[in-house]
């Protein structure tokens, strides 16, 4: 094979890969093996650089820092799309209104096709021949800047389109960054105490306008392709869902969340179903897009004031908003650790009345220069709490006043302390801290945990702070006429919430131990120290090497399991708990441990089998002692593979992991259940 026919085998492969990866969202090799094929390429065009073409692949992170931006003018001008804002129905039903209006229709519904109105920033992509020759911003509309070289680094964009040879064929769409990229970048710079972005949309076009590509590159955004520009040498579909479809078929990146429906009651529903689904959203959306599906009627509808009269913007409440602060307090965690929360002048933000909003730690405050008495903006996005995102700082009153640390506690009066290489503040306390206490028997007390129905928030406090309970034991102290003389308590609910006390007290060993709230202990570690050990004592017994020996568990967890069982509080704790109150680890299930067919073995499913639910299968398999893991590992000892089976599968044939299709997976799981149930693994 010629070098030439090789870099071109290289690149289609590549660049196949890549959309199997970001845009279909199911890589088919591993990469270490991705890598492999680029470095070739690499080499390949470093040994014949006459042979690089702007759709090569390895042209994604090479551009050089710019000065600016070069003026692109626009074929097609980029318009902006009218808005609603109203309630639900009527944004939707004026919508159609008009639209009937326009062309006359009498009877009948107008066909609409629905989207989701991302939250990034409006890109015209240009393809000749199906290269991509050029990227440009919105800009007026009429002028946009010429991004191509920051858009190349997005990898669901193609290079070059899958079987599109069209003369010109510009594609619309909205750069975005994803909730999870966003997160994770943010993340790491606070880590290394670096600025942060403030929400996905600004850094989007922040990371768009960026001068040097590299740092563009280390920003990872998105893309979704919703329209076109200017097109030559094409025969458009006669809708505008087909034209979606083509647009996905050329291996363009197309939001799956669209449907053609049919009049004005289906517009508002989809409003209404996707506004329920936000949050689970993987990015940002700050509403919906209906648009006439067919195109011939778009084309009669037209435009007014440059805006197309076939489309409209169903707006969703803002998930950011302004507000002042009126005072910055602490809140101890229950591990100790000092959360500064904002006290904000109450505001309707992302659906809800937010008052509370984290400033995570000191060193976010000064980060961002929060003041007491400053305007900030808002956020509540997702599910996640709500957050001050920055301030304007034009609007500080001369009367503001900035944050100290306090030395104590304000809960205890503990000295505060913070380790030099870290960002929280602790509270010295430990469990003499009222404020820690509460939230330590509010986790104990929790559903994962010891699951005691009743005891919530605001009976814990009223507990603690009349002195009722001092720690955990004295919880199976409490009797029916002490808690039924409690304010807001009935008679019946305090003997509700002392029988369920009397019923939490045969907890599973994993249960007991992640109800113990031991620093880094989550609800998996707690299950794999069940597990591995299957008996509290042994747990108390181990050192860190024996904690080590855990699947997943490594020296930081080790080391906080081993602190934990050294203080004697805790001790003496645990053998109140399981001497006067009389609780009873169920010892035998987690010593399944030693007994279980599947103990200590770690088995992995992924693709999706043909007649059984994941969730069961993970049931089925930790109930005979498997641990079931999200990612293989060389200590994986089995993965279970179904239709669909993506990089997991790979990653398994490279390390040599025995796989299993469901049907041999259920024949060994019978065999399993019937062999346990016969006794023969049972002490
Ligand atoms: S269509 C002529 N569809 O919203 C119609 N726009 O004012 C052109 N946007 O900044 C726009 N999602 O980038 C369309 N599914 C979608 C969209 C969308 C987001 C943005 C667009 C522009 C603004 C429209």
């Amino acid at each position: 094979m010629s070098v030439v026919q090789r870099i071109t085998q290289l690149r289609a492969e590549l660049e196949r890969h890549n959309q199997a990866y970001y845009v279909l969202d199911a890589p088919r090799i591993p990469d270490a093996e991705y890598d492999k094929l680029f470095r070739e390429l690499q080499t390949l065009e470093a040994q014949h650089p006459q042979l690089i073409t702007p759709d090569s692949p390895t042209q994604r992170i090479a551009g050089k820092v710019l000065d600016g931006f070069a003026p692109v003018q626009h074929a097609v001008p980029m318009l902006s799309i009218h808005t609603e804002t109203d309630t639900e129905s009527s944004g939707a039903a004026n919508f159609d209104a008009r639209v009937k209006n326009a062309l006359d229709v009498q009877g009948g519904e107008i066909e609409y096709n629905c989207e989701l109105k991302f939250d990034g920033l409006a890109i015209n992509l240009r393809y000749e021949r199906g290269i991509l020759v050029q990227a440009a911003t919105r800009g007026d509309g009429e002028t946009g800047e010429d991004v191509t070289q920051n858009i190349r680094t997005i990898k669901s964009i193609p290079l070059r389109l899958q079987n599109c040879d069209v003369d010109v064929l510009e594609v619309r769409g909205e750069a975005y960054m994803a909730r999870k990229d966003f997160n994770q970048y943010n993340d790491r710079q606070r880590a290394l105490g670096l600025p942060t972005l403030v929400n996905p949309r600004n850094a989007a076009a922040g990371t768009i306008r960026q001068l040097d590509p590299a740092l563009s590159a280390k920003r990872p955004l998105s893309f979704f392709a919703y329209g076109l520009g200017e097109v030559k040498g094409w025969t458009l579909p006669v809708t505008h869902s087909a034209l979606l479809d083509a647009l996905q078929l050329f291996g363009l990146p197309v939001c799956q969340v669209r449907e053609v429906v049919q009049g004005a009651a289906s517009l508002a529903d989809f409003h209404q179903r996707v506004a329920a689904m936000r949050d689970e959203l993987p990015f940002d959306i700050d509403g919906v897009v209906y648009k006439v599906n067919s195109r011939a009627m778009q084309l009669d509808l037209g435009f007014v004031s440059r805006e197309p009269r076939w489309a409209v913007a169903h707006k969703f409440p803002a998930e950011e908003q302004l507000t002042t602060v009126r005072d910055i307090e602490i809140q101890v965690g229950r591990t100790g650790k000092l959360t500064p929360v904002a006290k904000l002048e109450p505001v309707f933000v992302g659906g809800t009345t937010v008052s509370n909003a984290t400033l995570h730690n000191e060193g976010e405050i000064r980060r961002k220069d929060v003041h007491v008495g400053d305007t900030v903006i808002v956020r509540r996005a997702g599910d996640v709490i709500p957050e001050v995102v920055g301030v304007l700082p034009e609007r500080r009153p001369a009367n503001a006043r900035a944050f100290v640390m306090p030395a104590t506690c304000p809960v205890c009066g503990s000295h505060v302390v913070r380790a030099e290489d870290e960002a929280d503040a602790r509270c010295s306390g430990g469990l003499f801290c009222a404020a820690q206490r509460k939230q330590a028997i509010l986790h104990f007390a929790g559903r994962r945990a010891m699951d005691i129905e009743g005891l919530g928030d605001k009976l814990v406090e009223q507990l603690v702070d009349e002195n009722l309970i001092h720690s955990l034991p004295d919880l199976y102290r409490l009797d029916r006429t002490t808690l039924a003389a409690l304010e807001r308590m009935a008679d019946k609910s305090a003997h509700n919430i002392v029988a369920a006390l009397e019923k939490s007290k045969r907890p599973t060993l994993a249960r007991f131990i992640f109800a113990l709230g031991i620093r880094n202990v989550g609800e998996t570690t707690a299950k794999d120290l069940a597990r591995f050990f299957g008996s509290l004592s042994n747990v108390q017994a181990a050192d860190t090497a024996a904690l080590q020996q855990v699947p997943d568990v490594g020296p930081i967890v080790a080391q906080s399991v081993f602190d934990f069982f050294r203080e004697t509080h805790n001790v003496e704790v645990i053998a109140d708990l399981l001497g006067s109150c009389g609780l009873v680890v169920q010892e035998s299930a987690g010593s399944s441990a030693q007994v279980l067919p599947l103990t200590g073995k770690t088995y992995v499913l992924t693709g999706t089998l043909p007649n059984m639910s994941r969730d069961e299968a993970k049931s089925r398999l930790e109930a005979l002692g498997a641990k079931v893991a999200g990612s293989v590992s060389k200590k994986t000892d089995c993965v279970v593979a179904g239709a669909e089976a993506g990089s997991k599968l790979d990653k398994a044939r490279e390390l040599n992991v025995r796989v299993w299709d469901e049907a041999v997976l259920l024949q060994h799981l019978n065999e399993w259940e019937r062999s346990v149930f016969k006794g023969e693994y049972e002490n």
